[in-house]
């Protein structure tokens, strides 16, 4: 049996038809055996660095293998090795949950393996980028002056976002670049000291320099002061700077907290700063009609970027940038190369206009399956689940004497510590529990810092994840410490 699938592959051409049917459907079963016996396996592998590596031959295959052999190894010497993203008690970052027909609709994606740079290229991924981007769009309450563009991360999002504000406030840099050429200011961009480091990426990629984004202050909420914004503007113009753009976050990476979106439009409009918002995380927030809140200021922005992969349960990778007027990022990025221009003649949207990559995935398949099978209303029954789950664990910290909150818990996050009186020993005691959560394999925490101390971070938002499991995490952090 072996050696036969072996010497069928030894063929040219893809391998035989019924061996790849075989393997589908052993695979399918894979697939769903994982999701049902997910919450039996440990979260993190107990391996030392190095050791999967070690464990694989070093040499590229000469001959073929047989796809049994290949997945002989996948279980053995790969999968000890994953970390369980999608463990139910896996509390780690923001829950980039994956859903069954986010699962079928990847499936469906790499059989297709289309390649949508152009709308030529495969119409139908190009339109239902447009659709479903539409849709969020709806859902988000954005006015329909904004467009979007998918990306792979909102790392990328906000580089494009922050090219354009670029492009706008100076002119040119787009062909001549921003080298050599004395009559440009520097440009400043201002986040809160919560904001995410996607921002500082995002100004080193495009020579803005890392040291011009500047951290305001945030509050004792951890959201932007807006006072302490207004300052940092005026004491930069003072000095010759050009304030370029605020990068207001919706849902920080280590609280969830939101900055006052409006109070910092107002001060965008009054300075004339490209005002994008980072809800990558907190923008899922928006289809509950009792979050109306979130929204607040949105329509004010220039641009706002939210990843779907994070709250909306759309797999890993998603991520929506939206732009008031399109046009603007078309303008900055459009190059239409000779061996496309065939492809990219008529009047139809070619996503690689709107960016610096040309091929894409088809992304969209994914999120109209996901957006489809949950429609809003489930879709937001599940987050207010989550976020019902973050208040209840919340109450478990308040009501036990050994633990602090350390932050609002605003949506699925929430930040706690072990009290203690010497700042050292109770951050390395702090640490040490999360350390200690995780290597044991049944649950899995981050820590991080707020205000220099380390605390212990649970982020809730697998929809796998029920009150039961919630109360074991709950349990093992109570046996660690
Ligand atoms: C608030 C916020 N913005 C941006 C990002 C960057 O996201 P990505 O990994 O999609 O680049 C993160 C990542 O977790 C985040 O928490």
């Amino acid at each position: 049996m072996k050696r036969d699938s072996k010497k069928s592959l030894s063929q040219l051409g893809d391998i035989p038809a019924d061996v790849f049917r075989k393997h589908l459907h052993e695979v399918a079963d894979w697939i769903a055996d994982y999701r049902e016996n997910i919450s039996a396996r440990r979260i993190s592998p107990n391996a030392k660095a190095g050791a999967i590596l070690a464990a694989l031959p070093a040499n590229p295959p000469e001959d073929p293998e047989a796809l049994e052999e290949i997945f002989a190894d996948f279980e053995h010497l790969l999968l000890p090795g994953v970390v369980h993203w999608a463990h139910p008690q896996f509390m780690g970052y923001f829950g980039s949950t994956t859903t069954g027909p986010g699962i079928l609709a990847e499936l469906i994606t790499a059989a297709l393996n289309v390649n949508a740079m152009t709308w030529r290229t495969s119409p139908v991924a190009t339109e239902l980028d447009t659709l479903v981007l539409d849709w969020l769009r709806q859902w988000l309450g954005l006015p329909d002056e904004f467009s979007g563009v998918v990306y792979d991360t909102a790392s990328i999002a906000t580089m494009h976002a922050l090219a354009v504000a670029r492009e706008e406030a100076s002119t040119s840099v787009r062909t001549l670049g921003l080298s050599g050429r004395s009559e440009l200011p520097i440009f400043r961009i201002y986040v809160s000291d919560q904001a995410h480091s996607s921002i500082d990426k995002a100004a080193i990629a495009l020579g803005l320099g890392e040291h011009n984004v500047r951290k305001v202050a945030s509050d004792s909420e951890f959201r932007m002061t807006v006072a302490a914004l207004r300052e940092a503007v005026v004491a930069d113009l003072r000095k010759g700077f050009k304030p370029l753009a605020v990068v207001a976050s919706v849902g920080t990476t280590s609280t969830a907290s939101v900055d006052p979106v409006p109070e910092i439009a107002a001060i965008c409009g009054e300075y004339q700063m490209w005002l994008h918002i980072d809800a990558a995380y907190g923008g899922g927030l928006a289809l509950l009609p009792e979050c109306e809140w979130v929204k607040q200021g949105w329509s004010e922005a220039d641009s706002l970027v939210i990843n779907p992969h994070k709250m909306l349960f759309v797999p890993f990778d998603f991520s929506a940038l939206y732009v008031r007027d399109i046009q603007r990022l078309r303008r900055v990025f459009t190059l239409v190369p000779e061996y496309l221009r065939g492809d990219a003649a008529g009047a139809e949207i070619n996503y690689m206009d709107y960016g610096v990559q040309l091929g894409r995935r088809f992304r969209a398949l994914k999120a109209w399956m996901v957006f489809r099978t949950f429609g809003r209303t489930g879709l937001a029954a599940r987050i207010r689940d989550h976020l019902r789950l973050a208040q209840l664990f919340a109450g478990w910290v308040r009501e036990d004497a050994r633990f602090e909150l350390s932050a609002p818990v605003v949506m699925g996050v929430v930040c706690f510590r072990l009290k203690g009186a010497d700042d050292a020993e109770s951050d390395r005691r702090n640490a040490k529990a999360v350390e200690s959560i995780n290597a044991a394999g049944e649950a899995y925490l981050m820590q991080t810092k707020l205000r220099g101390r380390i605390v212990m971070r649970l982020g809730l938002g697998n929809l796998l994840t029920t009150e039961e499991h919630l109360r074991r995490v709950w349990e093992i952090i109570g046996e660690a410490v």
